[in-house]
Parts: structure tokens; C-alpha cells; sequence
């Protein structure tokens, strides 16, 4: 049967989709629309026959409260498939923002995932992992057909909730929840003037110049034809030449299929080329990481253009202190 060429892709117009097409004929485009959608990250922890598994999912999702049901999907090529929808007890570890390195972790395929991680077992025996933000404690209700999936329902017999921010993930990538500025007081509703002497309206803006900053510069990249993935791997690659897939995907702090994606995004455009696995990007892929790195340096100086020498200087040493400080802290 003949491949049709079904998706395209659109220079930028709010008004029009940036890419669209078959879903069934162009799995990137399809996963990239879902992530769209954030969610947070869970790992699913079960124990058969002695057998320890655990998985890094975002399938995970709410369904009911009375009776209380839960459902997350694995994957049929999962290591973990013939103990998870074998019927038994499982657990949903749902991760905080500190635990970005757990979610790394229990995606990996590594061997023995729960030797070098800190959990305990459960009520029901099922590993509970340390620091999570929740716990539960499921046993499995149903298991329905999904296509190369199989969806897992689980009865939530036990249920634990520890204080913390979660872990998110969107657009291929780890992020943390910010309030969104709308959602804040503003100072005339509260009747307060702004205080940018008091630590916390400094950290709140830190967070919110971060998210303008970074979705200003977006543009930027997007003009190179680029996106946030596709940067993350040229660069990556541009300081070390000739990465596996697997390295590649650690220094980027994308999951596996989001580097693969980008991966065969930049061959596609003989950007980069695949040598037994190791990757380096071409001549041409090397012109658009530097031109990248041209407009962040431009970006730079015209953010700030005409801010005083004196307040750039305060400024960084406040930075440089909540960076330090932080820094000890982990
Ligand atoms: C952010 C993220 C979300 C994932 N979500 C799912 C998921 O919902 N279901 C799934 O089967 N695999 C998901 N995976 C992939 C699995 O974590 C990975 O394939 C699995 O841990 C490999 O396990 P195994 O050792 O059982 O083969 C996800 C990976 C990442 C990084």
C-alpha cells in the first residue's frame, strides 16, 4: 500500500493550526497534540509472585468518586504488562515537584528499578515510593482493550495525601505549577501597594518573568523552525557530539519518545545524522543551533537595554543568593 503524506505543517498564524493532519498516519503529530493537554506524573507500583514492578505513567485520571475508581493505561510493550493487568493490588505514587529524577528513574529500563530508590511497602504490601505528594492504594476493578494499550481501573482502597507542589508535564516537558497571574490579588484589589522590598512578591515575580520570558523567546525559536524539544536536543548535541538516544534523552530532561521525536524531526531535515546510534548533528544542524544562540544573546541585550548598571548589579545578587541558597538546599 502506498504512504500518503497526510500532515502539514503551517508558518505561524494564531488563526491557523500550527500542524494538522491524520492521526492514524502521523503518530508525532498525534502525541504532540496530547501534549497539549498537561498532566501530572504518577508512578504505578505492584508486586506478583514475589515480582516487583513500577512504571512512570501520565495516563493516570480520576473516573469516579462513589464507588472511589482510578484508571491509568500500560502499555502492551511494557516489561511490566503481565503484572499489572494480572488482576492484583497495585499503588499510584503521584510525584512532587522535587521528584522529576523518581520520574527519570521508573521510565528508564533499568533492571531493578526499586534497588536504589527509597519506598516502603503498603497496608496491602505494595511499594509505596518516599516523598510522594499521594498514595493509592488500588485493587483492580477492570481491565479494559485499548488499542496498543490496555486501561487499568483500579478501586482505591486506601488513600494518603502529603503536602507538596506536583510535578507536571506538558508539551513533551517537566514543569511545576505556577498561580496563574490572573488567579492572584492584584495590589488594588487587596488594597495593598506592591512590595518588591518583601521576598515574596520578588519569588512570585521571578516565576512569572520566567513564564513571559520563556514564552516570548518561543517565538524566536519557532521563526528557526524549531520546537522547545528540538532546541533542547540541537543543543545538547552541539556541545557533545556523537550522544546514544539514551544519554541524549537524560541531558535533555525530555522523556524517551519526545527525543526520539525531535531525533527524527532533525534527521528528517538533515540536521543530524545517526551513526550506529550515535548522534551528531550535520553542518547545516550546527548553522541552526548557533543561530539560536545568536537571537538568546540579541534577546538578552534587548531585555535589558536601558535598565540602570546599578539595578542590573542588585538584581543579580539577589538572584545569585536565592540560587545559592537553593542550591545547598537539595
Ligand atoms: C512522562 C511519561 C509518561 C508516561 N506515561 C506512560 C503511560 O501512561 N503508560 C505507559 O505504559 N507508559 C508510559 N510511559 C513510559 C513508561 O514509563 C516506560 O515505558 C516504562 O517505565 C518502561 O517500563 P518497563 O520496565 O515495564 O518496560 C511514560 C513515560 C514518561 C516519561
Amino acid at each position: 500500500m502506498q504512504a500518503i503524506a497526510t500532515s502539514s505543517v503551517n508558518a505561524i498564524d494564531v488563526n491557523l493550526p500550527a500542524e494538522e493532519g491524520d492521526p492514524a498516519a502521523d503518530a508525532r503529530l498525534f502525541r504532540r497534540c496530547l501534549g497539549q493537554y498537561g498532566t501530572g506524573i504518577a508512578i504505578i507500583t505492584g508486586e506478583s509472585d514475589g515480582r516487583r514492578a513500577a512504571v512512570t505513567v501520565n495516563s493516570f485520571s480520576s473516573v469516579s468518586l462513589d464507588p472511589p475508581l482510578i484508571l491509568w493505561s500500560i502499555a502492551r510493550t511494557s516489561r511490566s504488562f503481565p503484572i499489572f493487568t494480572g488482576g492484583g493490588r497495585f499503588a499510584v505514587n503521584i510525584l512532587s515537584s522535587q521528584q522529576m529524577d523518581v520520574s527519570r528513574h521508573f521510565s528508564s529500563k533499568i533492571e531493578d528499578k526499586f534497588a536504589d530508590s527509597a519506598w516502603s511497602p503498603g497496608a496491602y504490601g505494595t511499594p509505596l515510593i518516599d516523598g510522594c505528594l499521594a498514595h493509592l492504594e488500588c485493587e483492580t476493578h477492570s481491565l479494559v482493550e485499548g488499542g496498543d494499550h490496555v486501561i487499568v481501573i483500579g478501586l482505591v482502597k486506601r488513600a494518603s495525601r502529603f503536602e507538596g507542589t506536583p510535578l507536571l508535564f506538558s508539551q513533551g516537558q517537566y514543569s511545576i505549577a505556577e498561580s496563574h497571574p490572573e488567579t492572584s490579588p492584584t495590589p488594588e484589589a487587596s488594597g495593598a501597594m506592591p512590595d518588591t522590598t518583601s521576598e515574596g512578591t520578588i519569588v512570585s515575580q521571578i516565576f512569572e518573568v520566567h513564564n513571559l520570558l520563556s514564552s516570548v523567546f518561543d517565538e524566536h525559536r519557532r521563526a528557526e523552525g524549531v520546537d522547545i524539544s528540538v532546541a533542547r536536543v540541537l543543543a545538547c548535541l552541539y556541545d557533545a557530539d556523537g550522544l546514544k538516544a539514551d544519554q541524549l534523552a537524560a541531558a535533555t530532561y525530555l522523556g524517551q519518545r519526545d527525543t526520539e521525536d525531535a531525533v527524527a524531526e532533525l534527521s528528517r531535515r538533515s540536521l543530524l545524522t545517526n551513526t550506529g546510534g550515535s548522534l551528531s548533528l550535520t553542518p547545516a544542524g550546527r548553522q541552526v543551533r548557533e543561530a539560536i544562540k545568536r537571537r538568546w544573546q540579541d534577546f538578552q541585550q534587548a531585555q535589558i537595554a536601558g535598565i540602570p548598571e546599578a539595578d542590573l548589579k542588585s538584581t543579580i545578587r539577589t538572584l545569585s543568593k536565592l540560587i545559592d541558597q537553593n542550591k545547598t538546599m537539595q
